[in-house]
């Protein structure tokens, strides 16, 4: 028989196995799991767990207080119970000043939401009345007002939990006024390069259209001048010898008309300036069905293809790109154009049945064609889009200046 001394240190010793047990369990169990410890076991782990409690309490609260991020800590009812000093100092008051503050104080008067707590949630349940931001659905972004009337953009994440049955949320926050402003001006020099780029498609057009007519005013003047001349010389001359010479210098010349004629055209199509967009685009499907023997069908009316200068530009550009593309890449057999007014908007179509285009064509380093065709649509308010769907189709749509109505003629 073992003397009952023995007894105390094997009682000790299985108390100290139940509790290690229970702060392991206690410890590997998410925090808001319904753990407890066995009631008989309460008094003689209170010191222990107090002290460890306390411990962590103070790490946790260290981790707050030192955070880089704004941190506010609030009640159900949007009441502050802790602000860390980066709180503090991202709403130009003190610590002292935000525990214990309604929410609300900072917030833009005009973004607060109403006097009843129980509707007045900026987040918890009523997340919505914050605009998302990003994917997740604790993040959010939101404007805060310091405590000199300064609006200060803000970003940040919300999260809740129980605390005695009753929710806390923990908000972190962060200032993105440099962001926004480095948005802002990434957003103006895009919005500027787009101007820049428009700008500069309407000079070059310009200057062809200017070349052009100096080619076929002037230069092609002065050769027809010349062929005049030329049949004249070619009647009063009877040497055989001076005949043959003659003979050739206008070979010569009509070959210098026809290419100044092309070159002239490749510039500026005189159809366009002439006869009007749909001139322009069918003499442009003839070319193409006659050159490169690919079937295309044009679907358009002329009436509805009355368009200002720079809507005609433009549209004549884009299709003759879209044509040059289907001749160099698409291995296609037929083509298909339309251009349809459905109101004030012009849809455009142009479909092939070649190889199709794909996703990283349209993003080629040394390739502005496609480039081009979207600024163009752009520079006039349209939208663009491409798809392989059995070959490629290019879909375009351009809002049009109202017509003038016939029942009030200008
Ligand atoms: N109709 C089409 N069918 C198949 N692929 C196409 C078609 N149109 C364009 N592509 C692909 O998209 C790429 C980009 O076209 P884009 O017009 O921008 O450049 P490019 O024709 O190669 O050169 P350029 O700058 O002279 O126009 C082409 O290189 C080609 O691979
Ligand atoms: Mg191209």
């Amino acid at each position: 028989m073992k003397p009952p001394g023995h007894r105390l240190p094997l009682f000790a010793a299985a108390v100290a196995a139940i509790t290690g047990a229970a702060l392991l369990a206690r410890s590997l169990l998410p925090p808001a799991s319904p753990f407890r410890l066995p009631s008989m076991l309460r008094p003689l782990l209170r010191p222990l767990l107090g002290a460890q409690a306390s411990k962590s309490w103070r790490r946790s609260r260290g981790i707050i207080q030192h955070a880089i991020d704004a941190i506010i800590i609030t009640d159900e009812r949007q009441n502050i119970l802790q602000a860390n000093p980066a709180a503090a100092a991202m709403f130009g008051a003190t610590v002292d000043d935000m525990q214990g503050a309604p929410l609300d104080a900072f917030i833009p008067r005009d973004q607060r939401l109403g006097a009843n707590p129980a509707t007045s949630h900026y987040f918890g349940n009523t997340g919505i009345h914050l605009r998302m931001k990003g994917r997740r659905a604790s993040d959010y972004a939101v404007t805060g007002v310091r405590r000199d009337g300064q609006h200060v953009p803000l970003e940040g994440s919300i999260s809740s939990l129980y605390e005695n049955g009753k929710p806390i949320y923990t908000i972190i926050l962060r200032d993105i006024t440099e962001r926004k402003q480095v948005q802002e001006k990434l957003a103006q020099s895009h919005t500027q390069l787009r101007e820049l780029s428009a700008a500069l498609l309407t000079i070059r057009e310009e200057e062809r259209k200017h070349i052009a007519r100096e080619l076929h005013d002037d230069l092609g003047q002065l050769l027809a001048t010349l062929r005049v001349d030329l049949a004249l010389l070619q009647r009063q001359v009877r040497a055989p010898e001076a005949q043959n010479v003659l003979a050739g210098m206008d070979e010569l010349l009509m070959a210098a008309i026809t290419s100044l004629r092309r070159i002239a055209s490749n510039l500026r199509p005189r159809a366009l300036d002439e006869g009007g967009l749909y001139f322009a685009l069918e003499s442009l499907r003839q070319e193409f069905v006659s050159h490169y023997g690919i079937a295309c069908r044009l679907h358009a009316n002329e009436e509805e293809l009355i368009l200002d200068d720079a809507h005609s530009t433009a549209i004549y550009r884009i299709v003759q790109e879209a044509l040059t593309n289907i001749t160099r890449h698409a291995q296609a057999s037929r083509v298909e154009l339309s251009l349809r007014r459905v109101d004030d908007k012009l849809d455009i179509s142009i479909q092939d049945d070649g190889r199709g285009i794909a996703a990283q064509d349209m993003d080629k380093a040394a390739s502005y064609g496609l480039i081009g065709m979207r600024e163009r649509v752009w520079a006039l308010h349209g939208d663009i889009s491409i798809v392989s769907d059995g070959g490629t189709r290019i879909m375009v749509r351009l809002p049009l200046p109202p017509r003038p109505s016939s029942a009030n003629p200008a």
